[in-house]
C-alpha cells in the first residue's frame, strides 16, 4: 500500500513501513524505515534544524537554518550545499556539475513500472503498489524520477531511478545511483560478502566509522570479490535478534555500494552501477533507466532479514515458469571427466547415474569444435564428432531413454583465438587497436555491444536447441573483462553498461524463444551471482569449490542475501581437488542438500557401498526436496568457528544440519536448540542414518570390529568397500518446545570404544536430524 498524505508519503508491507517527506523546498526527506507504525503524523520524526551550523551552506537564503548537508534524503546532487558521497554526477548544459532537483509531482500507480531494458522483479500480485516521484531541476527542463515499489507480502521497497533530458543540449551522466537514503543514525555494522575464485561470498564485518567504505566491482560483471548485496546491521544484531537493512541490486554488471558516516553521524548508504570507467551522453528526449534497487528490513535479526529476501527472490525474481517448481538432482560430467571423454565414458556415467536416482545429466565442457582442452574452441558450437560419433542426439537421446532429462554446458560470451569464429571474426573479440590484448583462462570476450555478436550467439545457441532436446543449459562465463572498447558504442563510458544491457538482450531472446529450458548461471563458479542473472537463471552455479568444509562458508554467505532454490551445490570425490582434504560422503551431502542437490564425480572410482550410500542420498533429498529447496532458512549463531547448523522448515517439516570442522578430544556436550518449531504440537524426530568408512579407523579398526585385520591387507581393502561402520541414529518423540529449548544428542566418539550408541563424527562430520509434527498432538 502506499499513501499520501501531504507532505508525507507512506509505503506499507505486511510488516514495514518507509515514511519519507516533501519538505517545503522541493527536496524529499527520508523520515522512517521500520516496524509498522500507526501515526498519521510524523513530525517527531523530522530532523530538527534550530541552530545555525557554522560553516554549512544555506539552502535557501535568508535560512540560515536549513542545509542540505544535515538533512536525511532520499536523493542529491552536487552544488547546493550537500558535501557528503553524491548519488548523481550530470554534466548540465551549462557545462557544470551543478544540479538542484526538486519535487514536480507525483503518481501512485498499480503493480510495477517496467523496465525498458534491464530485468527487474515481476508480479501478478494486485498488492504491489509504485510511487513515481517526478522531481525537476530548477534551472533546466531535465527531470529525475524516483520509483519505489513496494512488495507486500515479501517485506521488500525497491527502488530506481529514471532521468529524462527535454533540453536541446546533450547533458553527459557520469554517476547516477539507483537508491540512496539518508539514515538519522550510525552505529551500524557493515556486513559483506566477498571472496575471488574457490572462496566466493565470505562473510565480512566491520564496524562502520566516519568515513567511506566502498563495496564494488570492476571486473566487468557483479564479481566473485564483493557481492553487491550487503547488509547494515546494528552492532548488537545477531542472527535472531536486533535490527538490520539489507541491499541488493538486480544488475551484473560493476556495481557500486557506498556507506558513509559524516556529520553529526548521518549515515548515507547508495547502490547502483559502478561510476568507474562510465560515462553516458543522454541527447535531447532521450532517457536513462538504472538497474533496480532491493531494500528490506528487519528487527528480529539476520535470519528474517534473509527469508524476506528469499521469499522476495523465489516469488518475484525467479523466472515464472520456475517459480516454486522442482529444482532437478543433477549429475554434471565436468569433475568426472574435464575434456577427456567420448559416447561410451558418457553413456557409461548415464547408466549408473540412472541407477542412483539422478533426473539431470549435464554434459559440460568439451563437446564442440576443438575443444579438447581450455587453450581452443570457444565459440564454434558444432559438434565433435571424434568424440561423439552419433553426435549431440546420440547421447541426449540415450539420456532421455534413461528416463533423465538432458543438460548441456555454452560459455557463449568468449572466444578463443584459437578457434574459427576467431579466424573468421576477429573483430567480434573485445580488443584495441595497437594493443595486445590479455587474455584469461587462454580466451577473449566477445563483443556483446555488437549486435551481430549477440545474433551470432543467439543463432548458435539456437540451432543447437532446435536440432538436440536440451532441457537444461549451464550459461559460463570465465573470465573478467579487459582491453575495454567496443566501436558499438559512441562512448567508450558506455562499454561496461552496454556489455551487460547486450547479455541482457540475448538471454531474453533465448529464454523467450525457449521458456521450458532451465539455465543454470556460471561465472567460474560463483562470479556473477546476482539478482540480475536470477531473472533469467533460476539456479546459479555457486563455486568451483565442492569441498563441503569450504562450502559451508560460502553457501552460508550467500544464504544471507539468496534462497537454497538458487544455489546449485555438489557432491565430489574426496580428496577434494582444490583442498586434498578427505571428507565422508555424509558430509558432503549434507551441506549440499541444503542447496540443489548434485554430483559431480566418476562414478567408477565410487565403491559399491558408496553407491548404495549416494542411492539412500538422493532419495532422501527427493523425499523431502521442497523442505530443502523453498523451506524458511535459518542460521544459527555459533559459539566457535568449528561448528555449524542450518535449518529449513517448511509446513510441518524441520530439517537441521549440524557440522563440524575439526573434532576435539573430550569435546564438550551438544545441545541442540531448533528453531521456531510449534511450542504446542508434539514432533518425531529422527537423526538419518550413516555410515563411517572402516578405513578412516585404519590401524585403530580393532576398536570397532572384533577380529584383527591387517590395514594394508586385501581383506580389509576388500571389507571397506562393502561395509561400513553404522552411525548411532536417533529417535525420539518430543514437544515444540522442548526442541525449540534444546536437546541433548548422544556422545561423540572419544577413542574409548565403538558402540552404536556414538555419534561417529570426527574431523569434517555432520549430521542431518529431521523433526516432523505428530498429526492430531495438539498440546494443552
Ligand atoms: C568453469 C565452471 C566449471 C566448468 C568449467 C568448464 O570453470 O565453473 O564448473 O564448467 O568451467 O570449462
Amino acid at each position: 500500500m502506499i499513501t499520501f498524505n501531504s507532505p508525507y508519503f507512506k509505503l506499507e508491507t505486511k510488516d514495514l513501513n518507509y515514511v519519507i517527506e516533501v519538505l517545503a523546498t522541493g527536496q524529499i526527506e527520508h523520515l522512517y524505515l521500520g516496524k509498522k507504525l500507526n501515526d498519521t503524523n510524523y513530525d517527531a520524526l523530522k530532523t530538527k534544524l534550530n541552530a545555525s551550523a557554522g560553516s554549512t551552506i544555506d539552502y535557501v537564503s535568508g535560512d540560515d537554518k536549513t542545509s542540505l548537508d544535515l538533512l536525511t534524503l532520499e536523493y542529491s546532487g552536487i552544488g547546493k550545499g550537500d558535501y557528503r558521497l553524491t548519488p548523481l554526477e550530470v554534466k548540465m548544459p551549462d557545462g557544470s556539475y551543478v544540479t538542484d532537483f526538486v519535487y514536480e509531482s507525483h503518481e501512485i500507480k498499480d503493480g510495477i513500472i517496467e523496465n525498458k531494458e534491464l530485468p527487474q522483479a515481476k508480479t501478478n500480485d494486485k498488492k504491489v503498489k509504485s510511487l513515481v516521484i517526478k522531481m525537476k531541476d530548477r534551472k533546466f527542463n531535465i527531470e529525475l524520477d524516483l520509483i519505489y515499489s513496494v512488495f507486500f507480502d515479501s517485506n521488500v521497497f525497491t527502488r530506481k531511478v529514471i532521468i529524462h533530458n527535454n533540453e536541446k543540449q546533450e547533458l553527459n551522466i557520469r554517476k547516477i545511483m539507483s537508491m540512496m537514503i539518508d539514515l538519522s543514525e550510525s552505529d551500524y555494522n557493515l556486513i559483506t560478502f566477498d571472496g575471488g575464485w574457490i572462496k566466493e561470498t565470505h562473510k565480512h564485518i566491520r564496524p562502520l566509522t566516519y568515513g567511506t567504505y566502498i563495496n564494488d566491482s570492476t571486473t566487468g560483471n557483479s564479481s566473485n570479490r564483493h557481492n553487491p548485496g550487503i547488509i547494515l546491521a546494528k552492532k548488537t544484531t545477531h542472527e535472531d535478534y536486533g535490527v538490520c537493512i539489507g541491499i541488493n541490486l538486480v544488475y551484473s554488471g560493476n556495481h557500486y555500494e557506498a556507506v558513509q558516516i559524516s556529520n553529526h553521524g548521518l549515515l548515507r548508504v547508495m547502490t547502483g552501477i559502478n561510476p568507474h570507467c562510465f560515462e553516458w551522453p543522454l541527447k535531447k528526449g532521450e532517457s536513462f533507466e538504472t538497474p533496480e534497487a532491493v531494500l528490506t528490513y528487519s528487527d528480529q535479526g539476520l535470519n528474517k532479514l534473509s527469508q524476506s529476501f528469499h521469499d522476495f527472490i523465489n516469488h518475484h525474481i525467479t523466472p515464472r515458469q520456475f517459480q516454486e517448481t522442482k529444482r532437478l538432482v543433477a549429475l554434471n560430467s565436468w569433475e568426472a571427466f574435464f575434456f577427456k571423454y567420448n559416447h561410451k565414458k558418457l553413456k557409461g556415467l548415464a547408466n549408473q547415474a540412472s541407477h542412483l536416482g539422478v533426473e539431470l545429466f549435464v554434459l559440460d565442457d568439451g563437446w564442440f569444435g576443438t575443444r579438447n582442452d581450455d587453450t581452443q574452441g570457444l565459440g564454434d558450437y558444432d559438434v565433435n564428432y571424434k568424440k561423439l560419433p552419433k553426435g549431440l542426439n546420440g547421447i541426449a537421446d540415450y539420456v532421455h531413454k534413461l528416463g533423465m532429462k538432458f543438460g548441456l554446458w555454452f560459455e557463449p560470451e568468449m572466444v578463443n583465438p584459437e578457434s574459427k569464429l576467431f579466424r573468421s571474426h576477429p573483430e567480434y573479440a573485445i580488443q584495441i587497436e595497437g594493443r595486445i590484448p590479455s587474455v584469461g583462462r587462454n580466451q577473449l570476450v566477445l563483443d556483446l555491444c555488437n549486435h551481430k555478436v549477440r545474433d551470432y550467439i543467439v543463432e548458435q545457441i539456437s540451432l543447437i536447441l532446435e536440432t538436440t532436446e536440451i532441457d537444461y543449459i549451464k550459461w559460463d562465463m570465465n573470465r573478467h573483462i579487459a582491453d575495454m572498447y567496443s566501436s558499438y558504442v559512441e562512448d567508450q563510458g558506455m562499454f561496461f553498461h552496454s556489455y551487460i544491457l547486450g547479455l541482457y538482450d540475448i538471454l531474453n531472446r533465448i529464454t523467450t524463444k525457449y521458456p521450458q529450458v532451465i539455465i543454470e548461471s556460471c561465472s567460474s563458479g560463483g562470479n556473477r551471482y546476482d539478482l540480475g542473472m536470477l531473472t533469467y537463471s533460476p539456479q546459479i552455479w555457486a563455486s568451483d569449490n565442492t569441498d563441503p568444509i569450504e562450502r559451508l562458508k560460502i553457501q552460508q554467505g550467500l544464504s544471507y542475501l539468496y534462497p537454497q532454490s538458487t544455489i546449485s551445490a555438489h557432491v565430489s570425490m574426496a580428496p577434494h581437488t582444490q583442498t586434498l582434504r578427505k571428507t565422508p560422503l555424509s558430509t558432503r551431502f549434507n551441506v549440499a542438500s541444503f542447496g540443489i542437490l548434485g554430483y559431480e564425480l566418476d562414478l567408477k572410482f565410487v565403491t559399491p557401498i558408496e553407491k548404495k550410500e549416494i542411492k539412500k542420498q538422493i532419495e532422501l533429498y527427493k523425499a523431502y526436496r521442497h523442505v530443502f529447496q523453498y523451506g524458511k532458512f535459518y542460521r544459527f549463531n555459533s559459539a566457535d568457528s568449528n561448528h555449524q547448523k542450518w535449518q529449513v522448515s517448511h509446513d510441518d517439516i524441520h530439517i537441521l544440519g549440524n557440522y563440524q570442522s575439526l573434532s576435539h578430544s573430550s569435546p564438550d556436550f551438544e545441545v541442540i536448540h531448533m528453531k521456531e518449531l510449534d511450542e504446542n504440537t508434539n514432533y518425531q524426530i529422527h537423526s538419518v542414518q550413516q555410515t563411517m568408512s572402516i578405513k578412516r579407523f585404519g590401524h585403530l579398526i580393532s576398536y570397532a570390529l572384533p577380529i584383527k585385520l591387517n590395514v594394508d591387507g586385501m581383506l580389509m581393502k576388500y571389507i571397506s568397500r562393502h561395509k561400513q561402520l553404522d552411525n548411532a541414529t536417533e529417535s525420539f518423540e518430543a514437544s515444540g518446545r522442548l526442541l525449540n529449548a534444546g536437546f541433548k544428542p548422544k556422545q561423540q566418539f572419544m577413542g574409548t570404544g565403538y558402540s552404536d550408541q556414538v555419534r561417529l563424527l570426527g574431523d569434517y562430520g555432520s549430521q542431518i536430524y529431521i523433526a516432523e509434527k505428530k498429526k492430531n498432538e495438539v498440546l494443552s
